[in-house]
């Protein structure tokens, strides 16, 4: 099914809304990742071995919204192009950043929950089960892409 204009804006609109307050928000959305799944937070290497609190760590803000814009960005170009294509280079570097940090396709659906988790608490004034799908999809077909480019590493 075609990704819509009506699609695109109910991500574009609701990202706008959201981003105002990143930094609360990504600090929810991991917060949300490390309730379910308390040991993937061994995964993220800034992490480990730091006495920096969670709430304070840059790294971990900017993780949370690469994954918010990108995912946004995918929205866009879901609905101009048909399909996500990333620079070359960037989905070449996220797809071996990942597969060297040993990201499985269970933590991507449990980043999934998260995220869409995050968005419904975020703007609830906002948020359908349309506005969900348009996440979902824009997330999914971003993922696709970064998958094909993680390969096994020795
Ligand atoms: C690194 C984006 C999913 C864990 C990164 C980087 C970006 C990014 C932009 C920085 C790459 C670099 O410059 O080194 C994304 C996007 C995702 C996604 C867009 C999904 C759409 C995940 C998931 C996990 C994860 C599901 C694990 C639960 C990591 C780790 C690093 C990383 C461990 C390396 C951090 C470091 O070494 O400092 N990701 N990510 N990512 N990501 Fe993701």
């Amino acid at each position: 099914m075609a990704f819509t204009a009506e699609k695109e804006a109910l991500v574009v609109d609701s990202w706008n809304a959201m981003k105002a307050d990143a930094a609360e928000l990504g600090l929810k959305f991991f917060l949300r990742i490390f309730e379910i799944t308390p040991s993937a937070s061994g995964l993220f290497p800034f992490l480990r071995d730091t006495s920096v609190p969670l709430e304070k760590n840059p790294k971990l803000k900017r993780h949370a919204m690469s994954v918010f814009a990108m995912t946004c960005e995918a929205a866009v170009q879901l609905r101009k192009l048909g399909r996500v294509i990333l620079k070359e280079t960037t989905t070449k570097h996220l797809g071996a950043t990942h597969a060297k940090a040993g990201i499985t396709g269970e933590h991507f659906e449990l980043m999934r929950y998260a995220l869409l988790e995050t968005i419904r608490e975020a703007v609830p004034y906002m948020w359908s089960p349309k506005m969900r799908n348009a996440w979902a999809e824009s997330y999914d077909q971003l993922v696709e892409a970064i998958k094909k480019e993680m390969r096994p590493v020795a």
